[in-house]
C-alpha cells in the first residue's frame, strides 16, 4: 500500500499532488491554444445540436454538484446558455419540466451514484440529450448517457474528491468554451487568449501546492475549532462550499460554505473569537465586496484566513492568516484556489487523527438510495 501512496502517507495527499498532472492529462488532444479551438470528441456528434438548445440542466451529487455551479458560471458567461444546477436526489423526485431541447449534464466521478443514475433516466424518458462527466470509464453512468467527456483524472482512492473535482472543473470550462465556439459567442482571438492561459494553469497550481508548509501552520491554529465558515462570491461561492465539504468530511469539524454577501442575512450571528472564516478573496472582479465582508468579520473579532492573489496587499492589512496563490483570469481561479483548501482539510483532518483516506460513515460512491 505504502508504493501505491507513491510515498505519500495518505491517498488524499497523493491525489492533491497529482492536480497538475491530471489537468494536463484531462486538456491532452482537447485544446488547441495556437487556433483557438476546443476539440470534444466525446460530444462531437451534438456538434450542431448546442447552437440550438434552450438551456443546460445539470444533475450531481455532492463535491461534483459544486463543479456543476462553476460549470455553471462558466457556461452562462461564455456560451450565454442558462444552466440550472440540481441534486440529482431532488430532481428525480421533482416533477421537473424537461424538453427534446434541453440537454442535462450529469457529472460524476464513480458513475454509480444511484440518484444521479435515475436523475438520468427521467430526464432520458423525457426526451432529454444527455451528456455525462464521468472519471471512471466503463462505468454504469457513461453508460446510460448519449454522449459524454471523460476527466482522465486517474483512480481516485481518497474518499474526499480532490483531483476529480478540479478535472470536472477542467471539463466543464472545456465545454462551456466549446458551446460558446459553437455558438458564436466567443470570438477566436478570444479563445486563443483564454486557452493560452488555460494550458499553463498545471503550473499555477504546482506554484499553490508550494504553500503546503504555510497551509499547515495556519491548520495548527484552526484545528481545534468546533466550527468553521468558508465564503466565497461569483465562482468564489462553490468554491467556499467544496472547501467547507472537505473540512467536514475528513476532519469532522462543522463546516459551513456561503455566498459571503449572504452572511448578514444570518451566518454572521455566529462570528465571534472562537470562530475561523476562510476567505476565497482573490483580486478579480468581487475582490472590493469581499473586502468589505473582511472587515465585518473583524469587527466581530472572527479569525479570519484568506486565499489571496500572490502580491496582495489590502487583504493582508486585515485578515489573520493569508495564502497567496497564483494571479489567473477569473475563468480559472475555482480551478487554483481549491488547492489550498484541500490542503488546509487534509491537514487539520491529519492532526485531528482522523481516517483521512476513509471518514466514519461515508462511502466512495453511493450506490444506494
Ligand atoms: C466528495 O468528497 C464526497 N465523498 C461526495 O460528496 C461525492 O462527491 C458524491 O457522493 C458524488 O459522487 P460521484 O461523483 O461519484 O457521483
Amino acid at each position: 500500500e505504502m508504493l501505491e501512496k507513491g510515498g505519500f502517507d495518505h491517498f488524499m495527499l497523493k491525489e492533491i499532488y497529482e492536480q497538475p498532472r491530471s489537468i494536463k492529462d484531462c486538456m491532452r488532444g482537447r485544446i488547441y491554444p495556437e487556433e483557438g479551438k476546443v476539440q470534444l470528441g466525446g460530444i462531437k456528434e451534438f456538434a450542431e445540436k448546442l447552437k440550438n438548445i434552450d438551456r443546460i440542466i445539470i444533475v450531481a451529487c455532492g463535491t461534483s454538484w459544486h463543479a456543476g455551479l462553476v460549470g455553471e458560471y462558466l457556461i452562462e458567461e461564455y456560451a450565454r446558455i442558462p444552466v440550472e444546477v440540481e441534486y440529482a436526489s431532488e430532481f428525480r423526485y421533482r416533477n421537473p419540466i424537461i424538453t427534446e431541447k434541453d440537454v442535462v449534464i450529469a457529472i460524476s466521478q464513480s458513475g454509480e451514484t444511484a440518484d444521479t443514475m435515475a436523475a438520468i433516466e427521467m430526464a432520458k424518458e423525457r426526451g432529454a440529450t444527455i451528456f455525462g462527466i464521468c472519471n471512471v470509464a466503463g462505468a454504469s453512468i457513461p453508460r446510460l448517457t448519449h454522449a459524454g467527456v471523460y476527466t482522465h483524472a486517474g483512480p481516485e482512492i481518497g474518499v474526499a474528491s480532490t483531483k476529480a473535482f478540479t478535472a470536472q472543473v477542467t471539463v466543464l470550462t472545456l465545454m462551456a468554451f466549446y458551446m460558446a465556439q459553437q455558438k458564436g459567442t466567443i470570438t477566436t482571438s478570444k479563445l486563443i487568449e483564454l486557452l493560452t492561459e488555460l494550458d499553463h494553469i498545471p503550473e499555477k497550481i504546482q506554484v499553490a501546492l508550494e504553500s503546503n508548509e504555510l497551509i499547515k501552520e495556519v491548520a495548527e491554529k484552526i484545528k481545534d475549532s468546533t466550527n468553521c465558515l468558508f465564503l466565497g462570491r461569483g465562482s468564489g461561492f462553490p468554491v467556499a462550499l467544496e472547501g467547507a465539504l472537505k473540512l467536514k468530511e475528513i476532519s469532522y469539524i462543522h463546516a459551513e460554505g456561503y455566498p459571503a454577501a449572504e452572511m448578514k442575512h444570518g451566518p454572521i450571528a455566529l462570528i465571534d473569537e472562537e470562530m475561523p472564516v476562510v476567505f476565497i478573496a482573490t483580486q478579480n472582479s468581487s475582490y472590493e465586496k469581499v473586502i468589505s465582508n473582511i472587515q465585518e468579520v473583524k469587527a466581530r473579532k472572527g479569525k479570519v484566513i484568506a486565499i489571496v492573489t500572490q502580491g496582495d496587499t489590502e487583504v493582508k492589512k486585515m485578515a489573520d492568516y493569508c495564502i497567496e496563490i497564483p494571479d489567473a483570469n477569473e475563468a480559472f481561479l475555482p480551478l487554483i484556489a481549491t488547492i489550498p483548501l484541500q490542503l488546509l482539510s487534509y491537514h487539520i483532518a491529519v492532526m485531528r487523527g482522523c481516517n483521512v483516506d476513509q471518514p466514519r460513515n461515508l462511502a466512495k460512491s453511493v450506490t444506494v438510495e
